[in-house]
């Protein structure tokens, strides 16, 4: 773990975590009985609501000849096949009616599943549980052992707040999405701006992480000074001399969440990077407080035209990233500024050990770390 530098996985095959849940559409992209489609971990899905408002997920393809379910017809409780217009009910896939079978047939309907997935809607999105046997491409009826862990979601404090979303696809690899975004030594470099900071305003910082289920935190301090959130709690009349405390989360298989509060007033965040495929994902933050919420017409534009212009930065460098890559370059992490990524990858693969022997995780992190770098 502590040599200076250690190869970066440039896997062609990806390896993804399996038996979580990762949001897989925007809840705004379906409408009354629409079906929209999505693509989640090379898996393309069809996903809707049923007329009593549950979401459902289904591999977007018929199990009787693979056409895509989403061009068929949803009445809000049946999906009908386009092509022979067998009938499925999409929260578990079973089979309701194959219109081409005579009373003298014998095939058993209720046997036959298209394949569909846990599907919950959180915060604005809808969350899809793909569990393992999805990684072998099993089709039908999805078996889940145990109970399903909760749907992660914005960590919120009050009954009153504002929520708002921003999203950017990267063309890379999961990997290299997560591992880009919890990187502190390229901000000084990416996220130039008269507003925030310059490449001069880089200095030494230290902070302590701790070991947490499945991830690892940074621990409870005092945010910088020049961070947005900072500057917001204090306009928002956090009370002079009250604390201002961050809390800063990573938590597999894609979570990072961030809290920033001070008394009453809170802001926190949720950021996934999620694989699309196995040289794309996409990053969506949501982003919620109850700071300034009488103002949210004029706060709420400002606030997404930063945070937009901050998620275009890192895109194009990921999208220049990925130019390099393309001739599979021995990369390099360095301690300290590369260490939440080492962690990420030997969380990584102790969670794939786990799933494997079916033990306990065992965390990388043996205890707290205090990490040192200039940013
Ligand atoms: S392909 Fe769907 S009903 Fe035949
Ligand atoms: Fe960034």
């Amino acid at each position: 773990m502590n040599d200076a530098a250690q190869p970066v996985p440039q896997k062609v095959e990806p390896e993804w975590l399996y038996d979580f849940w990762y949001p897989a559409l925007r809840s705004n992209r379906v409408r009354d009985a629409g079906l929209a489609r999505a693509m989640l971990m090379g898996l393309p899905l069809v996903i809707g609501r049923k007329r009593d408002g549950a979401a459902f997920a289904m591999r977007d393809s018929c199990p009787h000849r693979g056409i895509p379910l989403s061009y068929g017809q949803f009445d809000g409780a049946e999906l009908e096949c386009c092509y022979h217009g067998w009938r499925f009910e999409p929260s578990g896939g079973q089979c309701q009616a194959i219109p081409s079978l005579t009373s003298a047939d014998k095939l058993k309907v209720d046997r036959i599943y298209a394949t569909s997935f846990p599907c919950a809607e959180r915060d604005g999105f809808f969350w899809v549980f793909l569990p393992r046997s999805a990684a072998q491409g099993a089709a039908g009826q999805m078996r889940i052992e145990g109970a399903l862990p909760a749907v992660p979601e914005v960590p919120k404090f009050s009954e009153k707040y504002v929520l708002t979303h921003l999203d950017a696809r990267l063309p890379c690899s999961v990997d290299h999405g997560i591992i880009g975004l919890m990187d502190p030594a390229h901000g000084p470099f990416v996220h130039q701006s008269w507003w925030w900071r310059s490449r001069h305003s880089i200095h030494e910082k230290e902070k302590k992480f701790e070991p947490i289920a499945n991830g690892f935190r940074m621990s409870a301090h005092a945010p910088s000074s020049n961070s947005a959130p900072y500057r917001l709690m204090r306009l928002a009349g956090a009370k002079a001399g009250a604390t201002v405390e961050t809390t800063i989360d990573f938590v597999l298989p894609n979570l990072r969440y961030e809290v920033v509060r001070s008394g009453e007033a809170w802001f926190s965040t949720l950021t996934t990077v999620t694989p699309v495929t196995a040289s794309e994902c996409r990053v969506d933050v949501r982003a919620a407080w109850n700071l300034f919420r009488w103002a949210t017409p004029l706060v709420l534009p400002i606030g997404r035209y930063f945070g937009k212009k901050f998620l275009r930065q890192d895109q194009l460098t990921m999208e220049r990233q990925a130019e390099g890559l393309k001739s599979n370059p021995n990369l390099m992490l360095i301690d300290d500024a590369d260490r939440p990524a080492k962690w990420y990858f030997a969380l990584k693969q102790a969670c794939f050990e786990a799933q494997r022997t079916g033990t306990a995780l065992r965390h990388p992190m043996e205890g707290p770390v205090t990490l040192r770098w200039r940013s």
